[in-house]
């Protein structure tokens, strides 16, 4: 009879600092193999995770079948740290941020929200909590967004900055911040459907361009079939980027035609895209993305960019 070989998935090594015995043994992949780390019941401290990393070890692995005790442990410590009297706001933003980080990567990168929903609208749900305890929480999270470049960061900051604009425009409902995160968390999920290979081109053609401007149009299409039925989180991602003035795409619609998760996207995108290296472009400084924004404001709705210049503005987090 032939048995079942175990399957295993990767997990962030930051996130099993939980300062508890973890129930599932770890493993290090080598090559095509798995080597047990660890076996249950042993707690994994801050120096188990700094000696991995010195090692050039960026993931463990954990057999699938211990993944929903992972969520668990996962999930049920976020609310802890955001309830903790025992670590102060920076602490918290960190690891909120790196919590967030294991749904965001596994979701955008592979475009598996179906089975990830539950995960992600908790981890999205934590962020709310901590954004809303302070404004000072929206600070310490934007001192962490240059964390990572890629494409997960790049999911995370716009969903945080979205999050962080919907609120400064009066919306105080849980549901609703929670919709535009996601919304912003996803908006580019669709570029999953096209070919890293043409993504990446330094000289694309015309066709070359029409096919990647579809990508919101397939963002629309992954969300659909994940299940998500509201509206709101959907158009956001389909509309990121269309511009106020109609030069913008997939479809070329004006203002009034454009949702308002479409309108926070297009700006919160627009700059976290600008502040962050490319292998063409260098970054720009928080102030110099809002000038050139503002210098191209027919794209946006103003009042918008107004809130979110005043939102970044660096000068409001000297103080
Ligand atoms: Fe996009």
């Amino acid at each position: 009879m032939r048995t079942e070989k175990a399957q295993y998935v990767p997990i962030i090594i930051e996130s099993l600092i939980f300062g508890k015995n973890s129930d599932y043994p770890l493993y290090l992949k080598s090559g095509d193999n798995y080597i047990l780390y660890r076996s249950k019941a042993l707690i994994f401290s801050q120096n188990d995770a700094l000696r991995l990393k010195n090692n050039g070890v960026d993931n463990l692995y954990i057999e699938t079948k211990d993944k929903d005790k992972y969520d668990n442990d996962i999930i049920e410590h976020m609310d802890s740290i955001i309830k903790s009297p025992d670590l102060n706001f920076e602490e918290k933003a960190v690891k909120m941020y790196i919590y967030s980080k294991v749904y965001a990567e596994y979701v955008i990168t592979t475009g598996n929200l179906k089975d990830n929903r539950e995960n992600v609208k908790k981890s999205v749900e934590a962020t709310i909590e901590y954004l809303l305890m302070s404004k000072f929480a929206f600070i310490n999270i934007l001192n962490l967004s240059g964390y990572d470049y890629n494409e997960v960061g790049h999911g995370m900051n716009v969903s945080i900055y979205s999050m962080a604009l919907a609120n400064k425009l009066g919306f105080s409902n849980k549901i609703s911040l929670y919709g535009i995160g996601l919304s912003g968390l996803t908006h580019d999920i669709g570029k999953l459907k096209i070919s890293k290979g043409l993504l990446s081109k330094t000289e694309p053609s015309k066709n070359d361009i029409e096919e990647i401007r579809k990508h919101p149009i397939y963002s629309k299409e992954i969300l659909t079939a994940s299940g998500i039925d509201n509206a709101n989180i959907i158009n956001g991602a389909l509309e990121h980027h269309e511009a106020s003035n109609g030069t913008g795409y997939p479809y070329g619609k004006i203002e009034e035609d454009i949702s308002t998760y479409g309108k926070i996207l297009i700006i919160t995108n627009r700059f976290d895209s600008l502040t962050r290296n490319r292998p063409y472009r260098i970054k720009l400084s928080a102030n110099d993305a809002l000038s050139l924004m503002e210098q191209t404001s027919e794209l946006y709705n103003k009042a918008f960019l107004r809130e979110f210049a005043l939102l970044m503005s660096k000068k409001n987090y000297n103080a």
